[in-house]
């Protein structure tokens, strides 16, 4: 256990100083598990208070960050192979490299996300190219009731939601493949990447809000909405509404926590749509 900034592990650089909990195995993890806790992935979602929070925070390293992509012969089919266990500390880009270099198919829609693969899975992050459910087999979730392996099957998943109750731990993950080429698994990554041009280079949680669904069930772009309030550019403190795209609050700089609730507030006193937070704010 060390006492560190939060700051230092979230990519908006926010986030004061917490008793953090580096777990390699699963007999440490059960002990950080016996107090008040939360668990901690790439930090990119996350807008953490500048006191901190009173909990454990839980980082998985060791086996949770190993990667054994050997595939599974009893589980996979003639079209789709099952990897061995990936932990759900391991970092999401460099797995999609791995993957890429190997041919193997189903969660190049998820590059550019700078999230841990459990991470990932617990928000089933994405892009309009895919997302992390996609290439899923099955997965072990660690809470204070054990351990079970379920599969995506047994969870009410949807867009940015996997069902998986807060603080249930995604450790490990099986992934379900398909079997391509590099070649064609770059040209998808291309693809993904090239809608990403208009994003911020600055530091940031990703986009703020969820994108609603109309009365109608059209999927509404939440940027847009904020953007025809004419929010972008709006700034609090060293925070600020991205010019390039108005779903992202970027920090130009030495911001806090209260700058960025300050500008999600400004959003929803301007935005007339109801929008449904995609920061996890800690607390
Ligand atoms: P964290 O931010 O550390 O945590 C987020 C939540 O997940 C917390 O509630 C945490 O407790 C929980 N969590 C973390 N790890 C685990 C685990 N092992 N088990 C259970 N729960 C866990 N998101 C998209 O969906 N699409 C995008 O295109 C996208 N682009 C982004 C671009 C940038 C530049 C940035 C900074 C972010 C972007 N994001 C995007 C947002 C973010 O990357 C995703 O929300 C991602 O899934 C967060 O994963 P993380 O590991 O960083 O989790
Ligand atoms: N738009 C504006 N103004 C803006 C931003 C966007 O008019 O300020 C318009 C664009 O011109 C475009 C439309 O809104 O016509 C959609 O914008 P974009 O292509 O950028 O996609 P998005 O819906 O805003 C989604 C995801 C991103 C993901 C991209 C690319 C959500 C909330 N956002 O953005 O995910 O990277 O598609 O696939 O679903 C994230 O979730 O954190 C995230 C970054």
């Amino acid at each position: 256990m060390q006492r560190s900034p939060l700051s230092r592990f979230t990519t908006l650089g926010v986030g004061g100083e917490c008793e953090v909990w580096t777990v390699g195995d699963h007999a440490q993890l059960a002990e950080a598990m016996e107090a008040p806790y939360r668990i901690l992935g790439g930090g990119s979602n996350l807008v953490v208070a500048d006191e901190g929070v009173p909990e454990r925070v839980i980082r998985l390293g060791g086996e949770f960050a190993e990667t054994d992509l050997t595939p599974n012969p009893h589980l996979g089919t003639d079209e789709l192979l099952v990897s061995g266990w990936v932990g759900g500390g391991v970092p999401l880009p460099g797995l999609l490299r791995k993957l890429q270099r190997l041919g193997y198919s189903n969660l190049e829609g998820t590059v550019g996300i700078p999230a841990q693969l459990g991470g990932a899975i617990w928000m089933n992050a994405g892009t309009r190219f895919g997302e992390a459910f996609d290439g899923l087999h099955s997965l072990e979730i660690v809470s204070p009731q054990g351990t079970r392996v379920v599969t995506p099957a047994d969870l009410p998943w949807s867009y940015r939601d996997s069902g998986i109750p807060r603080n249930h731990i995604v450790t490990r993950a099986r992934l379900k493949l398909g079997c391509s080429t590099p070649e064609a698994v770059q040209a998808k990554m291309d693809a993904a990447d090239l809608a990403r041009k208009g994003q911020p280079k600055n530091r940031t949680p990703g986009c703020a809000f969820k994108n609603p669904t109309s009365p109608g069930g059209e999927r509404l772009g939440a940027g847009k909405l904020i953007d025809e309030a004419g929010l972008k550019g709006a700034r609090v403190g060293n925070a600020m509404i991205a010019p390039e795209h108005a779903n992202f609050i970027v920090n130009l700089g030495g911001a806090s926590a209260a700058d960025v609730h300050a500008l999600l507030a400004l959003i929803r006193s301007k935005v007339s749509t109801e929008l449904e937070l995609e920061y996890e704010l800690w607390p």
